[in-house]
């Protein structure tokens, strides 16, 4: 595995993989890497010729500047995980790198996608987002990228931000990996203590229990039993929808297929998000 800095190095890798024809495959990430990104870094291995794997803290993505210090970092282990699983270029690049002075980032409309849940909660998170991933599939210009649907309105979001700009990637969305209890695996877990992470299993029972109720109520009657569900826990809830998986929007009476409900929350100081198909 070659440890890339910068965009230059990078090119070069790059240009010599697509003379021989090789198939690019791109996992975009923020580090501090778990199983969760490591199942996006296999599927990629088994779907392309030559793997890139970028690891950048992008600050433009942070509306809280005391979550951006804090975001865990560990870019030996990183390297290490990196190499166990087969990814052939690791990209570490540094912030001038990424965003070099007279950078121009495309416009994207985002058709609303950006302005409910995580954009209403998060101002200006999904412009750092289309900011940070349009210039890495600028620099790595893969075929596939990977996405995992732990962050589903990210998903859609690069999907659209995609169909915008006309590139030619095809966004490959992956499950989520769970601990066996159900927790969503995150780069925050790291900042959980043990029984934290006991506490945080209310936002995969309050999923649960929604997918089971769905069969007999209404997305509204849905989403407003699952509150009160989640309310016998210790977190704070942010938000809590069930939403149409094209636009976003929140369901009220009639089911469609791809429901979505999504949770927002606080476990102590640490944010944690998490989705489940229920329909
Ligand atoms: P990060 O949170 O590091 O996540 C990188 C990729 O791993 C994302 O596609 C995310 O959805 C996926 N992922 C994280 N946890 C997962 C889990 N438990 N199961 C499956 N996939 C999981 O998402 C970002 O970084 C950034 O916004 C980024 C796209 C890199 C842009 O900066």
């Amino acid at each position: 595995m070659e440890i890339i800095n910068t965009v230059e190095g990078l090119k070069q890798a790059l240009n010599s993989a697509r003379k021989e024809g090789k198939s690019i495959g791109f996992v975009p990430t923020m580090g501090a890497l778990h199983q969760g990104h490591m199942d996006l870094v296999s599927r990629a291995v088994a779907a392309c010729d030559v793997v890139v794997v970028s690891v950048f803290v992008n600050p433009t993505q942070f509306n809280n500047l005391s979550d951006l210090e804090k975001y865990p970092r560990t870019p030996e282990a990183d390297s290490e995980l990196l190499k166990k699983f087969g990814c052939d270029i690791a990209f570490f690049p540094s912030e001038a790198e990424v965003y070099p002075k007279k950078l121009v980032s495309p416009r994207v409309d985002l058709g609303g996608l950006d302005t409910v849940m995580e954009g209403k909660f998060r101002p200006g998170h999904f412009k750092g987002v289309v900011q940070v991933v349009s210039r890495l599939f600028e620099l790595v210009e893969p075929q596939k990228a990977f996405f995992g649907l732990k962050d589903f309105q990210q998903v859609a979001v690069i999907k659209k931000m995609v169909e915008q700009l006309k590139l030619p990637i095809e966004i490959v969305p992956c499950e989520t990996f769970r601990t066996d209890k159900g927790l969503a695996m995150s780069s925050r877990n790291k900042r959980l203590t043990e029984d934290q992470k006991e506490e945080a299993l209310i936002i995969y029972k309050t999923l649960i229990h929604a997918k089971t109720d769905s069969g007999n109520f209404s997305p509204e009657e849905t989403a407003i039993r699952a509150k009160e569900f989640f309310m016998q826990g210790t977190l704070q809830l942010e938000y809590l929808n069930i939403v149409d998986p094209l636009t976003l929007q929140d369901l009220t009476d009639h089911w469609v297929p791809g429901a979505t409900m999504c949770i927002a929350c606080f476990c102590g100081e640490v944010r944690l998000i998490d989705n489940m198909i229920l329909n």
